[in-house]
């Protein structure tokens, strides 16, 4: 039976957020960013194995942080989010058909429903897929001088967002191809689009976005104390 391996790339530097420690150590509602994630793969029992891959240079993870049979800590961190994502897939132990999740560290509002959805969805699929949003706003396309050039139609435009999930086997010829192709693909759906195949969108919710800027970090805080409470009433 295939295998279900999550990839959490965790070797950026945060530049955007200006912290002094990398952005998933930063405090979310009194502990670390990067655990709030790393606790819905452990409790999910179909996923096997959740690889960690951090900066060989990185001085904060510790295993306190988040201790599970789950885990697997690599320091396979790259220059880029692609090659962070390729050196894992070179380190582990994995078959062609076992599924890959590749998730953000930086995206700690994943849910249990979210990640079932998206296995549901894709478990069976050929290509593999993603989680993401239809765009919602209207979409403005910028000059030179921050003005508006003009305005796109956001008509079957989508926001990716991750768990984006495909076979180990074809995730890895992609990730490859694209290298000695020198495209640089900022997700890994990119890497398969390249491939000439078309990943599924699966519908994503807003609160499972990105800490990119420091008002993300906010934002995150005010969806997880709603969960936290939720969770409290149920259990008084
Ligand atoms: N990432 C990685 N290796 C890289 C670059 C990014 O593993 N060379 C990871 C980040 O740690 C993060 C995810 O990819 O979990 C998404 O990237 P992003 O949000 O862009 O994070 P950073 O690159 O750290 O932030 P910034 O772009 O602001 O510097
Ligand atoms: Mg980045």
């Amino acid at each position: 039976m295939a295998k279900f391996h999550v990839i959490i790339p965790a070797a950026g530097s945060g530049s955007r957020m200006h912290s002094e420690i990398p952005k998933q150590y930063l405090p979310l509602l009194s502990r670390p960013l990067i655990t709030w994630c790393l606790d819905v793969f452990y409790a999910n029992t179909k996923i096997d194995y959740v690889h960690l891959a951090l900066h060989p240079q990185d001085e904060v993870w510790s295993h306190q942080l988040s201790n599970n049979p789950k885990l697997n800590v690599l320091r396979t961190g790259g220059d880029t989010r692609a090659q962070t994502v390729l050196n894992t897939l070179e380190e582990i132990d994995a078959d062609e058909n076992d599924w890959v999740l590749v998730h953000d560290a930086a995206r700690p509002g994943l849910t249990d429903a979210l990640l079932s959805k998206l296995l549901d969805a894709l478990q069976d699929d050929i290509v593999g897929g993603l989680l993401a949003i239809p765009l919602a706003d209207t979409l403005k396309r910028a000059d030179a001088s921050q003005r508006v050039e003009k305005t796109e139609s956001r008509e079957d435009l989508w926001q990716a967002q991750t768990p984006q999930m495909f076979q180990y086997g074809l995730l890895k010829r992609a990730l490859i191809k694209a290298q000695a192709n020198h495209q640089q693909p900022t997700d890994e759906a990119q890497a398969i689009e390249f491939l000439g195949l078309s990943p599924k969108l699966v519908a994503g919710e807003l609160r499972n976005l990105k800490i990119t800027y420091p008002q993300d970090l906010l934002l995150a805080e005010a969806i997880l104390a709603v969960d936290m409470n939720k969770h409290s009433e149920h259990q008084s």
